[in-house]
């Protein structure tokens, strides 16, 4: 007999959630270290901890509260995320993914994820904004591995346009009505909690990446399985190693978040203005 308690943990996260929130979430966002601050951008925000919502994981790592927002944002019904799950902190990729199961269960059809990234194109600059256009995953392991339940998707889903092409058009639109430079490129998610060798950056540069990080595919994967749609952005925080002579810290990381935050912040509020 195959387990299929998973349907019900989510299901279970999901009732709690609505209990406290009314409204439908349309819109879902998953916020990267430090741009947490979009979160006061929620209005009239319904607060969940994760740590009481049932089945749901509780993040260790500094910088990322753990807590579900609930509200609108210019009028859309939004549920966001306040720190999310890595695999280097040792959870699972089921567990990475389950809030992305969750929101699918309370009717999210678009999410927005966001992270900090080490720049490996070499015509990036700290502080630029990257338009995830697709990503490779290099975590070796993938949360759909196990059985397919159809309720959540199928079997073998398409990863074809992982991000929504529809999506990237709006906030290039966006992005150039407010004068902020927008590159666009492929994100590479490796498991970390290391940054890379510089041999590792010459690696993923040949395969095709142009910023690195330690999250997001997983939940992506999960989101395009539900058949949510999905708008992601990588914050350059560093150059990956190599490419500067200097050694890489989880300080220059935090430092270029709060530099770039106002007008990461600006660009996301008027992309969920646009969105329908
Ligand atoms: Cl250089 N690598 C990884 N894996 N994650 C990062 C990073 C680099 N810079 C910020 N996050």
């Amino acid at each position: 007999m195959e387990d299929r308690s998973v349907l019900n943990h989510i299901k279970e996260a999901a009732a709690y959630i609505r209990a406290q929130y009314g409204a439908t979430p349309e819109i879902g966002m998953i916020l990267g270290s430090g741009l947490g601050v979009i979160a006061d951008l929620v209005e009239q925000p319904t607060v969940i901890a994760y740590k009481d919502i049932p089945n749901f994981p509780v993040s260790t790592v500094e910088g990322h509260a753990g807590e579900l927002l609930l509200g609108t944002i210019h009028g859309k019904q939004v549920l966001l995320m306040k720190g999310r799950f890595h695999l280097y902190e040792g959870y699972g990729v089921d567990v990475v993914s389950f809030p992305v199961r969750v929101m699918k269960e309370l009717g999210v059809k678009k999410l927005i994820v966001t992270n900090a990234a080490g720049g490996v194109n070499t015509s990036y600059e700290v502080g630029d904004l990257m338009l995830i256009k697709d990503h490779i995953n290099f975590t070796f392991c993938n949360p759909l591995i196990g059985p397919n339940f159809n309720e959540l998707g199928v079997r073998f889903p398409d990863m074809s346009e992982a991000y929504s092409r529809g999506l990237r058009k709006t906030a290039h639109e966006v992005a150039s009505e407010q004068g902020i430079k927008l590159q666009e490129g492929v994100y590479i998610g490796l498991l970390g909690p290391c940054y890379e060798t510089p041999a590792e950056i010459r690696m993923v540069r040949t395969l095709g990446a142009d910023a690195v990080g330690m999250s997001t595919v997983a939940e992506v994967v999960v989101a395009r399985h539900a058949g949510i749609e999905v708008l992601g952005f990588s914050c350059i925080t560093n150059m990956a190693a190599g490419i500067l002579d200097q050694p890489l810290s989880h300080a220059e990381v935090m430092e270029t978040t709060e530099r770039v935050k106002p007008k990461f912040l600006k660009l996301i509020l008027g992309i969920v203005a646009k969105l329908d």
